[in-house]
């Protein structure tokens, strides 16, 4: 399998940026839905809600990295051609979801980084490295990180619904194996 996107396919680096970032935001959405609704001195999972903010922020800051190496590799080499099988209305879709789930990779993790550094509530990367804080306090600057965070988790949950149905639809409704194109070995 090529590195790089090409008329032949996605390339490695695309693909597996992609599965990554899914793993990532599972986990994220998993982690972010449950650690915002445990009470004082709940676990879930075995996990105290410390425990689960440290690794969100960690990991949402991973995901951060890797969809900033997923932007940059869709601008080298080329991108393969549209699937044959997607109708015009599906491309126009397509390429509008798309937009969408670029833009919620990076405004959910920098919204989640400003509003925990304007809050003063800091990252410890995996729970051991107090990052540095950057940003001066401001409830409102906090404030206003929290809900766009909130307000993209809900839009992207959309997006996704959108992009996972499309997929799912071509996949094993159609037959078109839609799927393979991002799976490693597919030309
Ligand atoms: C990268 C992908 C990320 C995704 C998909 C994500 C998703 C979510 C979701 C679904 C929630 C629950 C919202 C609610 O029900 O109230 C949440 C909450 C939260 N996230 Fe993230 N997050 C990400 C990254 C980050 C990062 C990088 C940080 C900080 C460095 C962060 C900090 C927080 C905090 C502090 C909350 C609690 C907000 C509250 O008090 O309501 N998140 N996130
Ligand atoms: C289980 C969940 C998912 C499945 C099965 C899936 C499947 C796929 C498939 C098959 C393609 C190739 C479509 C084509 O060009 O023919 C694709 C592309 C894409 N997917 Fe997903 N996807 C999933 C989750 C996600 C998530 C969570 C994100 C981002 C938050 C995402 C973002 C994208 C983007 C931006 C593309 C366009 C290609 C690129 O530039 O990387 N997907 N997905």
């Amino acid at each position: 399998m090529a590195l790089w996107n090409s008329r032949d396919g996605y390339g490695a680096v695309t693909k597996t940026a992609h599965w990554l970032i899914v793993v990532l935001f599972a986990f994220q959405y998993a982690a972010g839905l449950t650690m915002t609704r445990l009470g004082e001195g709940e676990r879930a999972f075995g996990l105290s809600g410390d425990v689960l903010y440290n690794w969100h922020k960690t990991l949402g800051l991973v995901a951060l990295a890797v969809a900033v190496v997923r932007l940059a590799a869709r601008h080298v080499g080329e991108l393969p051609p549209w699937a044959p099988t997607l109708s015009e209305a599906e491309r126009r879709f397509v390429h509008r979801a798309e937009r969408v789930l670029y833009a919620a990779m990076v405004v959910l993790p920098v919204s989640g980084f400003v509003y925990v550094m304007a809050g003063d509530y800091g990252v410890m990367v995996a729970g051991v490295w107090a990052l540095p804080n950057p940003l001066p306090r401001s409830e409102v600057l906090a404030a206003a990180g929290r809900w766009v965070h909130i307000g993209a988790a809900i839009v992207l949950a959309a997006a996704l619904a959108g992009h996972l149905g499309l997929v799912l639809w071509h996949t094993l409704v159609l037959g078109d194996r839609l799927l393979w194109r991002m799976l490693p070995r597919h030309r």
